[in-house]
């Protein structure tokens, strides 16, 4: 609108001669893009996994493990074939090449997301960076969450929160060991609670122990609090409603289901509007703190709304909370499994760093413990099928024609155990890792973090966590799983989430040097 008008305003021996090129090259797009959107039709549709009619492929997914069956369908239809749930075409992609062609390439074509009941709910219709499509909220929020929180600077300011959270889990380990030498701890009790202690720190400044909740009228412990803030959004985000998939029956009344979901989001929101509302009095008196939720208010008041923020707060409280613990878990119970695994990365924390205490200092100098990072996302893949994507304009993707209104579905774990890219891939190997060259490329082929311009934002803090513990861990004790354990692999509902949680029995050991042969 406002060129038309500049135009209008032009002299007319100005305007005359660009009006002529305006059109003419107006008429050069307009038969660009017919010839484009001709040749985009004459590329084949993706191979079908056949179906039954009106549900599709959604019984033969009841197993609620889609990215095993995913992975199963590659093997007869290729790295990409669409799928049907219900009314909705849905494209899957289990390849390294097409997933970064998706992820990069065309993201242009698929930044956007079309929402399940549950999530437009539990996120307030997009009010948080992992879920919303690319626009200006999305831009800002991000750059917030970056500078205050998870960016290389703003994770400097955070190392204290991490070093009292390392110190605090050895010590427990050590109380249990001390107390009850021959008996196995639950490793996940003592890692998720000091997790969730540093995700309240970074994200309102503090770690609450209790807080008085005026809307839910009762007094929350912090147990209490991770359940309404972490565990039951997480159970919500992949509860189905049917109604998803057949949308033109969404006049149906699905009262249970919303009702749950419904009073999961009215009890986070009121839980956060304490917390805020706590803190905001800190803020009152004078205190500030490096975190968050003050970056938040003091930079962001103006241009966000207080459900925003609200909702920006808890996803970084939500997303440091799961993600990391589930790699961590999975990470000790492979070296616990192996003794000499678990001496050879010994030695190497050893001989970097005789018998002083590891810190995040030493992390550069020990590629074997990258490793066991890389493999064990490679292996255990935390998000193993990344958010959907929707495609909001027709594109292409491995040759194939996409059409606008299809999800895409980017099957990170199929992907990673692709036969072509990895060598037997069932396996737990670290060492394919460092295979004596320092090569960085082959860490970030797991994609565990996605890629493109949606690459996690919380990489980093999930590295370094992740490594200082299972570093300082192996650093202090011996790792031995209990009788019986090894078998327990199986994982919650849709996720990577162990089902059982690990069980070890944990020796602290005495100060001999490991010696690999
Ligand atoms: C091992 C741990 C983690 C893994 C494997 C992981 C994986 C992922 C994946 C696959 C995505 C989706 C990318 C996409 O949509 O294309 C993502 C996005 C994101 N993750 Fe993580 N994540 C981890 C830890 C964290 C942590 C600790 C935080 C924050 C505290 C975090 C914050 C985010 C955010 C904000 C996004 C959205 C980025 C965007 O849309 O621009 N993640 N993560």
């Amino acid at each position: 609108m406002d060129s038309l008008l500049n135009l209008q305003a032009l002299p007319p021996t100005i305007g005359a001669p660009a009006v002529a090129i305006g059109g003419i090259t107006l008429f050069f797009i307009r038969e660009y893009v017919k010839d484009q959107l001709k040749k985009s039709s004459s590329f084949p549709p993706p191979p079908e996994v056949p179906g039954l009619p009106i549900v599709g492929n959604l019984l033969q997914l009841k197993e609620k493990k889609p990215h095993k069956t995913f992975t199963k369908w590659s093997q007869k239809y290729g790295p990409i074939y669409s799928i049907r749930a219900g009314s909705n075409t849905m494209v899957v992609l289990n390849s390294n090449d097409v997933a970064k062609e998706a992820m990069v390439t065309k993201y242009s074509s698929i930044s956007t997301r079309k929402l399940s009941n549950a999530l437009k709910i539990l996120t307030s219709d997009k009010s948080i960076v992992a879920m919303s499509d690319y626009n200006e909220f999305y831009k800002a929020a991000k750059r917030h969450l970056l500078t205050s929180t998870l960016g290389p600077n703003a994770q400097k300011r955070h190392r204290v929160h991490r070093d009292v959270m390392i110190n605090n889990i050895c010590d427990q380990f050590h109380a249990h060991a001390k107390l009850y030498p021959s008996e196995a701890v639950d490793f996940r009790r003592i890692f998720q609670s000091e997790l969730f202690r540093l995700s309240m720190k970074q994200a309102i400044g503090e770690d609450v122990e209790s807080i008085y909740v005026e809307e839910l009228g009762t007094t929350l412990a912090r147990q209490e609090m991770f359940k309404i803030l972490v565990v039951d959004p997480m159970e919500g985000a992949i509860d189905v409603d049917w109604r998803d998939f057949f949308p033109y029956l969404k006049w149906i009344p699905n009262q249970h289901f919303e009702y749950k979901i419904q009073q999961m989001h009215f009890r986070r929101e009121a839980l956060m509007k304490a917390l805020i509302q706590q803190q905001k009095k800190r803020i009152a008196s004078g205190k500030e703190i490096n975190c968050y939720l003050d970056h938040l208010l003091s930079e962001a008041a103006d241009t966000l709304s207080e459900q925003q923020i609200l909702m920006l707060l808890w996803e970084a409280i939500i997303e440091a909370s799961d993600t990391v613990l589930v790699t961590s878990e999975w990470a000790m119970y492979e070296l616990s499994k192996d003794a000499n695994r678990q001496n050879y990365l010994l030695s190497e924390i050893q001989n970097a760093c005789g018998f002083d205490q590891l810190s995040e200092e030493e992390l550069c100098k020990l590629p074997y413990l990258a490793a066991v990072f890389h493999e064990t996302l490679r292996k255990h893949s935390p998000v193993p099928v990344v958010p959907l994507r929707y495609v909001h304009e027709e594109t292409q993707l491995g040759g194939y024609n996409i059409p606008e209104g299809s999800e895409i579905a980017i099957n990170i774990y199929g992907c990673n155990m692709d036969q072509n890219v990895w060598d037997s891939p069932e396996e737990w190997r670290p060492e394919r890792f460092v295979s004596g060259k320092d090569d960085t490329t082959e860490l970030h082929k797991t994609m565990a973090f996605g890629g493109g311009k949606r690459v996690c934002a919380g990489a980093l803090q999930a590295m370094t966590i992740s490594c200082i513990a299972i570093g300082r861990l192996v650093q202090e004790f011996e790792w031995r799983l209990r009788e019986g354990e090894e078998a327990n692999v199986d994982t919650l509902g849709l996720t990577t989430h162990k089902l059982h949680p690990l069980q070890t029995i944990v020796k602290p050991r005495l100060r001999d040097r490991v010696s690999i042969s």
